[in-house]
């Protein structure tokens, strides 16, 4: 069985088999709760000329600023060519032409210092195989003044809705998974990223080592997933 640093060298590749199934099973999967996380997190950012969303996946974080208004223009990088695909596809479908897809690597951003207004990333720093890395690249692409905001996976507080969180993660979500997208590892490894993951003070303080100030973050719920913003002084 792959460890969870083998599977995040693998990231990718991991993403682009799973790609013509993941909106649908994780707006499935989540009882679309994933698209009110979204709104929540944009609704957080202030409106801006140009913003960076790493990890940028099938672009729904994008499409969501966009419409609302936070952005002029977005730079979206990732490593799956098959999830900006898709992306690239609804930005078309949606005629939201202010979108620049780009291939590459979070943790090695091919940017000149502060070029971004504002940086974005929703459940991709997970998957970094060196967060500390990811989160100081975000930082240097950063301008002074701009602000980073953050949506990824956290780990409910309260212990009965741990115990429904565990079951679901455990066995609901890569069962679903595994039969939808015919991926044997990709739902696993979901489960694996998430509980391996840090998240609200260690992970706030991990954007305090970056670089970042007034770092804060707001549990969604019941702690499923947060929302982290912090600013680059
Ligand atoms: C769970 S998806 C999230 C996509 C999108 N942001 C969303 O909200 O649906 C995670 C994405 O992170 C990308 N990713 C993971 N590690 C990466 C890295 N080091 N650099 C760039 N993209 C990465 C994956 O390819 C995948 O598209």
């Amino acid at each position: 069985m792959q460890s969870v640093m083998e599977e995040k060298q693998h990231i990718g590749q991991l993403f682009d088999r799973i790609a013509p199934t993941y909106d649908g099973l994780n707006h499935g999967l989540s009882l679309n709760i994933d698209r009110r996380w979204r709104r929540m997190t944009v609704a957080k950012m202030m409106p801006v000329r140009h913003v960076l969303d790493v990890a940028i996946g099938t672009a729904d974080l994008t499409i969501e600023m966009l419409r609302r208004g936070k952005a002029e223009y977005v730079t979206g990088i990732d490593l799956s060519d098959q999830m900006m695909e898709i992306g690239e596809r609804k930005v078309e479908r949606l005629k939201l032409q202010e979108v620049n897809f780009i291939h590459g690597n979070a943790q090695q951003m091919p940017f000149e210092d502060a070029s971004f207004d504002a940086v974005t990333c929703a459940f991709g720093c997970r998957n970094f195989s060196n967060l500390d890395e990811g989160l100081r690249e975000m930082y240097r692409v950063l301008k002074p003044g701009g602000q980073v905001t953050i949506l990824e996976f956290s780990y409910p507080t309260r212990r009965y809705i741990r115990v429904l969180y565990d079951f679901y993660f455990t066995h609901v979500l890569p069962t679903i998974g595994r039969l939808v997208s015919r991926d044997k590892t990709a739902y696993t490894y979901l489960n694996k990223s998430v509980k391996s993951f840090c998240w609200g003070e260690a992970f706030a303080q991990r954007l305090h080592d970056a670089g970042f100030v007034d770092e804060h973050f707001e549990p969604v719920t019941f702690g499923i997933a947060t929302i982290y913003v912090a600013s680059k002084r």
